[in-house]
């Protein structure tokens, strides 16, 4: 059986694994940081990684492309739910409150800035 390829960003960790394993579990292997909550369940849609091109997973089942909405057709999925097939490249958005926190400092050091 061939293996299958998952490249994760930003942190460009690639990971070989056996097909149809989750992305979820994929990033767990290449320890790379998948948010969730629900225990994999497509409940609490923290998982959400963005894909490119989705040649290298399975289509998507009906509770994730229900759980995305309009969302499945920009690239998203569910790490959890999304199944390796292939070669794929994926991007982990940033925490939202390590997003939070960078906005405010980088606006801390433009007031500072200004002085
Ligand atoms: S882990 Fe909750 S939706 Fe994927």
């Amino acid at each position: 059986m061939a293996l299958s390829e998952v490249l994760f960003l930003p942190d460009n960790k690639k990971i070989t694994v056996r097909p149809g394993t989750t992305l979820l579990d994929a990033g767990r292997k290449a320890r790379v940081n998948i948010r969730t909550r629900c225990g994999a369940k497509a409940a609490c849609l923290m998982c959400k990684v963005q894909v490119t091109d989705a040649s290298g997973l399975a289509p998507m089942n009906v509770n994730e492309r229900l759980k995305l909405g309009s969302q499945a057709d920009e690239g998203y999925r569910l790490a959890c739910q999304a199944r390796v097939i292939g070669q794929v490249q994926v991007t982990v958005p940033e925490d939202p409150l390590k997003a939070a926190i960078r906005a405010q400092l980088a606006r801390q050091a433009e007031d500072d800035d200004l002085f």
